[in-house]
């Protein structure tokens, strides 16, 4: 089986990757909190086609789970993980342990505010500012030519290019498409928390994103209906606690009052027994059947 190193410090990946940088090779990085799936790997994938060497983290960052949030429970799959990351041409996992990110007394945070205020920011209080601590930090230790993010996070990929702007880190963000499975379920660590029942009814979450692009495509512009349809579909299970469903900007995530337009997102999140699902997608989008 292919394997890679493993690096745990912040100091022995900062010498490694200078003796790459002055081998020429261009580096590119994708985070991950690890419990990897064939999505994390497509990010690897595409990282790999203009960098040299591709860095990936595994770090459950403590930082951006809520009190009542999944951070204990946390699927932890090291082993199967280096495996796909080796098998994706990845040169070097940084896993880190807590300690080594946040030395005791730590107290420096990172705080967006406009984007992180709506969606899943509004039910995941502090989430964000987590969410941006620890990249900033991985952005600063990796020093990568590009870092690579999912859409499905469409939110988390949007607030991060906003504070590389802000701050001017000197990163590229690459966006990658959603991976999903043969039944159009985004792939996600936490579908591991479903029970087959569960896994089940899970597609009907981008099935019913889906209803809401066809209503567009057939014509219905009213931001309201979409959001109607998509809520049905939902509710048609009865299975489904939904946390939002929005159609709004793409780009400052404004949710529209009035008339929706090609290229709106429509983002969705609900609980699916113990999991908290997200998805989304482009109004207008070509989307899988
Ligand atoms: P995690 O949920 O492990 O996701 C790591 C990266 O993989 C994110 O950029 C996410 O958007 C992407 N990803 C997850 N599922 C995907 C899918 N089905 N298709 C394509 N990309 C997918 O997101 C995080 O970790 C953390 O918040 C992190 C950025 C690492 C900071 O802790």
């Amino acid at each position: 089986m292919p394997t890679i190193p493993i690096i745990r410090t912040v100091a022995e990946l900062r010498a490694v990757l200078a003796e790459r940088r002055r081998a020429g090779e261009r580096i590119g990085f994708v985070p991950t909190m690890g419990a990897l799936h064939a999505g994390h790997g497509s990010l690897v994938t595409a990282a790999r086609r203009e960098h040299q060497c591709v860095v990936a983290s595994i770090f459950v960052n403590p930082l951006q789970f809520g009190p009542n949030e999944d951070l204990a429970s946390y699927p932890r799959t090291p082993e199967r993980d280096l495996a796909l990351l080796a098998e994706h041409g990845c040169a070097l996992l940084f896993m880190p342990e807590v300690a080594e990110m946040y030395s005791a007394g730590s107290v420096t945070r990172l705080h967006q505010t406009g984007l992180t205020d709506v969606l899943c920011g509004r039910s995941r209080p502090g989430h964000f500012d987590g969410v941006l601590t620890v990249v900033l930090k991985l952005l600063l230790q990796v020093q990568p030519d590009t870092a690579f993010f999912g859409r499905k996070d469409f939110q988390q990929a949007l607030v991060i290019r906003r504070m590389v702007r802000d701050l001017d880190v000197p990163v590229s963000i690459a966006t990658c498409p959603i991976h999903r499975e043969a039944d159009g379920l985004a792939m996600s660590s936490r579908n591991r928390y479903l029970s087959a029942e569960e896994r089940a009814v899970a597609p009907e979450l981008f099935a019913a994103l889906r209803g809401v692009n066809d209503g567009f495509l057939r014509g219905e512009r009213r931001a309201a209906t979409l959001v109607e349809l998509g809520r049905v579909a939902l509710a048609r299970g009865s299975r489904w606690g939904i946390d939002y469903l929005e159609v709004c900007d793409p780009e400052t995530l404004e949710e529209r009052g009035a008339e929706a337009r090609a290229g709106d997102l429509v983002a969705v999140a609900a609980k699916l027994g113990p999991a908290r699902l997200i998805d989304n997608l482009l109004l207008g989008e070509n989307v899988p059947a």
